[in-house]
């Protein structure tokens, strides 16, 4: 959690170092919006600012008082672990001597003895924060070393944990250090200015040459030189990469949030992640994958880990996958499968679905999975990100950048490059013929258009949340891939409008949930297509007419045409007509404006929700 920039640049000292840091800081409150904070070295020493609350409140201090002009700056956005969201306990951290400042994302475990060895030393402490015992120990250091980048390398040796740290010094005015292990960071290269940032959205404005920062590396990077070691001083060769994100993808764009912004960009988040991977004669080409096709076609097991939202993209994928490669699918929460012993081999691929490539829970069960000799492939957003790092291969979804707090774009190209996957696994191990997989490949190249459409009904939804921003309770049904679209659905409500949603397999409702229906509760029931097979559709208009005989409230989300819902409908939204299996890339639209639209029509803050983070980088 937390957002982290820093710049430096050459020439005279000016406003640019705190008016990047800021705008950098602006894209990252997403990870993080407890409190914020900027340090810049200037001609005059170190200053800094830190506030409570959201960005705004450090914008108008610094309106206030405004710093001097600046050669560098280090800014930070929290997500509060230790200590509460106060202006003592946001970043920088400040060494006693004024003239260091430190910024930190992830936990340092064994803060604890150090603090206590500290204050035996007759350090003493402003904050509850763990972050503070490394401001304190890297000045220290560079009393002893006089080198800000020596004197990181002594400290992160003796910090456990989880942390990604940048650091400036007034007496090294042209140099911002950084030091990451098991969290974010990365380099961006400018001319005559360098950034750095917990991902590239920090000073995608700036450039989009980028460099991915292995694990226990520290980085000093001045206005004409990155230099990268690892912990025992050695220069290391990193990875350079281009960001293709779109700058204009992290600005609302007219929309009044950056959740109804992804909302709509979601047909171009699915038509991006399809784009390419298909050669003229409809053979999928997953180039990317790197895994050995000996490999793939040997493995008896996937299992998929993920956590939230993603997790709900891995139950969909099972239902593919299985369908169409007769692999057994487990999916998994990331950090149960972690800590549970899990029965995984060389034989098993496991799938780790994630957004932002930073979920530390997820990032575990990566290590762990690999520890059993397994491979794991990553499905994953953001480039540079740890996740593709530590995997063995990795499909890109190509979502873009998401800015909200609760996931759309990226859990519909989660879905869909899981189709992708499930359907070359196929396609390799022979499955299926190649007309079917070329038939369900042109039913995926027209959901961009299906989609678009359920985004353009969107007023009728959006009326609905307006009638209905006083519930205290709202129940989702889905029966097949349904199921997971009903949690996903539930997830929305819960996170974004602060109500008591849960999503529940249809099937499930007569064991015991079917308690809570009661008088005018509001139940949502995904129905799935009345041209598929199993009788799936029947059970599921049955489930409709058992609440609505209690008294629910039915919401029902049924394709165009299917009349058989109608009688026992209080409400019905149209989706249009598609294959069960793909379904979930329709239906779920429906309930993401829903949840959207409510929480807006409640007042609250529907792109950066109570608690929450964007990116959970702590276990
Ligand atoms: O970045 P990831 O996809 O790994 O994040 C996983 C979850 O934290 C995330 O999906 C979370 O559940 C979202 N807030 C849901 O909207």
């Amino acid at each position: 959690m937390c957002g982290i920039v820093g710049y430096v640049g050459r020439g005279e000292p000016s406003g640019r170092p705190l008016d990047v840091v800021m705008e950098g800081l602006g894209r990252l409150e997403y990870r993080g919006y407890d409190s914020a904070g900027v340090a810049l070295v200037t001609p005059q020493g170190l200053q800094w600012a830190k506030r409570a609350g959201k960005l705004t409140n450090l914008s108008q201090a610094l309106e206030r008082r405004p710093p001097a002009p600046a050669t560098a700056a280090i800014g930070h956005t929290r997500w509060a672990t230790h200590g509460a969201p106060t202006d003592v306990n946001a970043h920088p951290h400040i060494s006693q001597d004024g003239k260091l400042a430190l910024i930190h994302n992830g936990i340092i475990e064994n803060f604890n003895t150090l603090k206590e060895e500290l204050l035996a030393d007759g350090v003493s402490f402003l904050s509850e924060t763990d972050t503070e015992v490394a401001a304190h120990l890297l000045s220290r250091a560079f009393d002893r070393l006089g080198d800000l980048t020596e004197a990181m390398r002594a400290v992160t040796r003796e910090l456990e944990g989880a942390f990604t740290l940048l650091a400036v010094h007034a007496d090294m005015p042209r140099t911002v250090v950084g030091a990451r292990r098991n969290s974010p960071l990365v380099v961006g290269l400018g001319d005559g200015e360098n950034f750095l940032g917990s991902d590239v959205a920090a000073f995608i404005s700036h450039t989009r040459s980028a460099l991915e920062l292995g694990q226990d590396q520290i980085v000093t990077i001045t206005p004409d030189s990155v230099e990268v070691i690892d912990g025992d001083g050695v220069p290391v060769e990193v990875k350079a990469f281009t960001v293709d994100w779109d700058a204009s993808a992290a600005v609302k764009g007219g929309f009044r949030t950056f959740m109804e912004k992804e909302i709509h960009e979601q047909p171009k988040a699915v038509a991006d992640t399809l784009l390419g991977r298909t050669t003229v004669g409809g053979h999928l080409t997953l180039d990317e994958l790197r895994i050995d096709e000996v490999v793939l076609r040997s493995v008896d097991k996937i299992v998929v880990i993920a956590c939230g939202t993603a997790a709900y993209a891995g139950h969909v994928a099972k239902y593919a996958i299985e369908h169409w490669c007769r692999i057994p699918v487990e999916v998994e929460l990331a950090h149960e499968f972690r800590y549970r012993d899990p029965v995984v081999n060389e034989k098993t691929l496991v799938v780790a679905i994630s957004q932002s490539g930073e979920t530390m829970d997820t990032i575990m069960a990566v290590r762990h999975a690999r520890e059993q000799g397994s491979k794991v492939l990553a499905v994953v957003n953001t480039h540079g990100s740890t996740i593709p790092r530590e995997s063995d291969a990795v499909l890109y979804t190509h979502a873009g950048p998401e800015v909200a707090v609760a996931s759309t774009k990226a859990f519909l190209a989660q879905i869909t490059a899981c189709y992708l996957l499930g359907l070359y696994l196929a396609q390799l191990r022979g499955n299926m013929y190649q007309d079917e997989i070329g038939r369900i490949l042109a039913e995926l190249a027209l959901m961009p258009e299906r989609i678009q459409r359920v985004v353009d009904n969107e007023e009728q939804v959006r009326k609905l949340a307006h009638s209905m921003k006083d519930v205290t309770s709202v129940l989702f049904l889905g029966r097949h891939v349904g199921f997971p679209v009903a949690m996903e659905g539930a997830l929305k409500l819960k996170e974004l409008a602060y109500i008591h949603a849960e999503g529940f397999a249809a099937g499930e409702l007569k064991h015991g949930p079917i308690a809570l229906v009661d008088v005018g509760t509001p139940v949502f029931v995904i129905v799935p297509s009345p041209r598929g097979r199993d009788h799936l559709h029947a059970k599921v208009v049955s489930n409709i007419q058992e609440v609505r005989a209690r008294g629910a409230r039915t919401l029902v989300i049924a394709e165009d045409g299917d009349a058989a819902v109608e009688p026992f409908a209080d409400v019905v939204i149209r989706v249009p007509q598609t294959p069960t299996l793909l379904a979930p890339l329709v239906t779920v639209v429906p309930l993401q404006i829903f949840a959207c639209e409510l929480a807006a029509a409640k007042g609250l803050d529907v792109d950066q929700p109570r608690n929450l983070a964007k990116s959970v980088t702590v276990e």
